[in-house]
């Protein structure tokens, strides 16, 4: 019965109890919403972050049906994966979900003014970074045939603006390598995709001039901006058995803004 299915798939969806979930730059932000988000629907989450944790590491641990653990590791560095991913691997064996979230944006990255640090720092963790842990972590999930990777895009990567045209071309490459990876490694039981955040209040939107938010609110249909825990919910259907036959798809999550 139609009605029954989606309540199994409703009640499947909320279920992770057994899967090893790795979450990069779950220290704040999308990342740590959706460390929590998988956290409390039973899975064992290892956030991936750079920064030392600050103060308690992770809220509402408690609540917490799963775990949550962090560790110290950086995308952008090969090495660094590798460490991280042989001590998932030593300890839990697998990792059935993996969530490339980890990003950064900073810098003067217009045409005549873009340096080698920002143009290596942003291409380093956004689009390097999210190659790393693929490259470090699929073939367990190819062994075991079966595996879900979300990568993380951004409505930047289909309608750049001016100045952060690195950041852009590094998003639209994660979109691109997750439509090869989607062909690559669906044949292996793993499905990739991606999500494409619009504006979410963040850290990372800190500093955007108060102009630039009224502007992209105005703009926005559903006539607020984004939260992590908008981001978060798109990541746990991705990664939910009921969304099995979706591969390949960069998912905006921006209230309408990009129509
Ligand atoms: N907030 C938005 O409006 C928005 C819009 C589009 C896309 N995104 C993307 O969503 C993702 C999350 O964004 P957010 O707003 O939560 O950012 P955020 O700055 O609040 O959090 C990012 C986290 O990633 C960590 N990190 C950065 N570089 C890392 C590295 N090399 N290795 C490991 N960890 C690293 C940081 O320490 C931080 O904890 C990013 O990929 C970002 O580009 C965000």
């Amino acid at each position: 019965m139609a009605h029954e299915h989606g309540v199994i798939e409703a009640l499947t969806m909320a279920e992770f109890s057994g899967k090893v979930v790795v979450v990069t730059g779950g220290g704040q932000g999308i990342g740590l919403a959706t460390a929590e988000s998988f956290a409390a629907a039973g899975a064992t989450v290892i956030v991936w972050d750079r920064s030392e944790a600050r103060g308690e590491p992770v809220r509402d641990q408690r609540r917490a049906a799963g775990s949550l653990e962090r560790r110290q590791v950086d995308v952008s560095d090969l090495e660094s994966v590798r460490r991280g991913a042989d001590e998932v691997l030593e300890q839990h064996r697998k990792v059935d979900v993996l969530i490339n979230n980890a990003g950064v944006n900073f810098g003067d990255q217009s045409a005549a003014e873009i340096n080698d640090s920002t143009w290596e720092a942003i291409l380093g963790t956004n689009l390097k970074g999210t190659v790393n842990t693929v490259r470090v972590l699929s073939p367990a999930m190819v062994r075991r045939k079966q595996g879900r990777i979300i990568n993380t895009s951004s409505i930047l990567a289909r309608f750049p603006v001016p100045g952060l045209g690195a950041y852009a071309a590094a998003k639209a490459a994660v979109a691109t390598m997750t439509r090869a990876w989607a062909r690559e490694l669906g044949p292996h039981g793993i499905t990739v995709n991606a999500v494409a955040p619009g504006f979410i209040n963040t850290p990372l939107n800190a500093g955007l001039p108060g102009e630039l938010i009224q502007a992209l609110l105005q703009r926005t249909p559903v006539g607020r901006p984004g939260k992590a825990a908008d981001v978060a919910n798109v990541h746990l259907f991705l990664a939910s058995d009921a969304a099995g036959f979706i591969n390949g798809a960069i998912v905006p999550v921006d209230g309408g803004l990009t129509l």
